[in-house]
């Protein structure tokens, strides 16, 4: 199947980033919010990095302005109705996830994808919401979605070939290097990258170390762009709170346990970069 028109679900950090990245592409992208003021932001969002690139010499002023022209901001689903891929790009909720795949089954044409951008959540238990198990898979971006290079593909037991390797070109096709992974809690990455944030943020909690030297020690030790904490405030603490909550639920496995110190964080809105505090300061 030819994948000409895509729409994202959401258009918070990492739903304008995929929108970004699709419309650059070349496609028409159709991205949707639960109202205008979210909307403007994730718009204004993207078009703040395109202006960037366009003033570092990276993007032609032509070139901002014709992917700014194919992207299609909505606060309805109706407008999904002639999409061939649709990417939900919600928050780490299993409630709400099958609720936006019940209103995608209705909304979305009948041969379109329906995608989940999920961390860590099943997604053969949201494509239970639809009528098309075999039209269901997880395309699973990074943040920042414009500068990482990887998409997970998830395949639950009834996504068919044709809807993999349609959305394996399709990832390929917006400049990604595809890793496949089971439908199982965190797939590949953040099996691995959960549980060792998780206890970096113990290892300040009980003194062991400051949050400088903490993050210090894993950038330059072992090489990494960024030391965990100010990884954690960059995707958001919500989001690693919502991704170690639903791989606890699903696993029982000790390591994904929230330490209280991110609890604590989470009830104060302290999220990162996002709401301007977080393990830093971004005021
Ligand atoms: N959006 C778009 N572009 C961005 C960006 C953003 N939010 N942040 C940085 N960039 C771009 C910059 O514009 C710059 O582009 P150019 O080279 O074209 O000038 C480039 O990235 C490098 O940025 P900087 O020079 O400002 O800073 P840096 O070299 O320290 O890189 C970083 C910043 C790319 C974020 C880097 O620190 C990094 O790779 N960090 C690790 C990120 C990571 O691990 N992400 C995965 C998180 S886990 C996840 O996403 C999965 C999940 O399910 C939660």
């Amino acid at each position: 199947m030819e994948i000409k028109k895509v729409g994202v679900v959401g258009c918070g950090t990492m739903g304008a980033g995929i929108t970004q990245v699709v419309a650059m592409s070349g496609y028409q992208v159709v991205t949707s919010e639960i109202n205008d003021e979210l909307l403007k932001k994730g718009l204004n969002s993207i078009n703040a990095q395109l202006t960037k690139s366009v003033e570092k010499g990276k993007l032609s002023q032509a070139d901002k302005d014709a992917t700014m022209a194919r992207i299609k901001g909505t606060t309805t689903t109706k407008d999904f109705g002639d999409c061939d891929l649709v990417i939900e790009a919600a928050v780490e909720l299993m409630d709400l996830k099958k609720k936006i795949f019940a209103d995608l089954d209705k909304s979305a044409p009948k041969h379109a994808i329906l995608a989940s951008n999920t961390s860590s959540l099943s997604v053969m238990d949201m494509a239970t919401a639809t009528s098309r198990l075999d039209k269901m898979l997880g395309i699973h971006f990074f943040n920042p979605v414009p500068v990482m290079k990887l998409v997970e593909l998830i395949r639950t037991i009834a996504t068919s070939d044709e809807t993999f390797e349609t959305g394996r070109r399709f990832a390929e096709s917006v400049g990604k290097t595809v890793v496949v992974a089971k439908d199982a809690p965190g797939f590949i990455v953040n099996r691995l990258m959960v549980p060792q944030v998780l206890h970096a943020v113990r290892l300040l909690e009980s003194g062991i170390a400051s949050r400088e030297d903490i993050d210090t020690a894993i950038q330059l030790g072992l090489n990494h762009p960024m030391g965990p904490l100010t990884l954690i405030d960059l995707v958001g603490l919500d989001v690693v709170y919502f991704i170690a909550q639903a791989m606890y639920e699903e696993t029982k496995d000790p390591q994904y346990i929230i330490p209280n110190l991110m609890h604590k964080m989470f009830a104060a809105r302290w999220l990162g970069r996002k709401t301007g505090k977080g393990f830093y300061d971004y005021k």
